[in-house]
């Protein structure tokens, strides 16, 4: 573990820092500038209040401190019998430290003592930081064909905004 990684303190997400996170949210969202494919302006929408007290609600929300302040945040909730990660972010300033495997690794670990049957994500198939991160975590690639019926509609809920084909759905397996 670097010595930035050990710096960092995991809890439990609490409706007191749901701005803070949107904060980080709309910070780390710029790393995508000049993304080839990705267009930025579809990123400055935040996770809204209520969907982040549903996660929390959920024991579904993990958020990461250091020195005090709140970095990054992984947070998701229940698909039926499945969990989703919803989103994750790390501030800009505090990236590729490991915080970010930290979190996904926190995320699963709640999810698992849920007992849910799969953990899912969408994400960008491109970026390094997306679809490759997830892939080296563990997550795999949905087939269009075993899409759950949550699934498609998440994706049509996001057709107006999203390049679709620049998106993949992750499970872990
Ligand atoms: C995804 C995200 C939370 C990862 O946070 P992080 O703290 O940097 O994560 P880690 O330090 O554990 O590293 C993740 C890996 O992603 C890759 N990565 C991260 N940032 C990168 C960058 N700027 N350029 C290239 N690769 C990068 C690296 O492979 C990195 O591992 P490494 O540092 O061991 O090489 C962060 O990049 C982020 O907030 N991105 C913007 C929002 C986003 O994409 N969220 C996920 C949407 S599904």
């Amino acid at each position: 573990m670097s010595e930035h990684a050990a710096r960092g303190a995991l809890r439990p997400g609490s409706a007191a820092d749901i701005f803070r996170l949107q904060e980080i949210e709309r910070n780390a969202a710029t790393l995508f500038r000049g993304w080839p494919g990705i267009d930025t302006s579809a990123l400055t929408s935040v996770i809204a209040l209520s969907d982040h007290l549903h996660a929390i609600e959920q024991g579904l929300s993990m958020v990461m401190a250091v020195d005090g302040e709140l970095v990054g945040f992984a947070i998701g909730d229940m698909q039926g019998e499945d969990a989703y990660l919803r989103e994750l972010d790390v501030a800009l300033a505090h990236q590729q430290r490991g915080y970010g495997a930290r979190l996904v690794n926190a995320f699963v670990a709640a999810a698992q003592a849920k007992q849910v049957r799969h953990i899912y994500l969408a994400t960008f198939r491109t970026p390094p930081w997306n679809a490759p991160f997830y892939a080296r975590m563990g997550f795999r690639e949905v087939a269009r064909a075993d899409y759950l019926p949550w699934m498609n509609e998440l994706e049509a809920s996001q057709a107006a905004f999203l390049d679709l084909s620049t998106r993949v759905f992750m499970r872990l397996d």
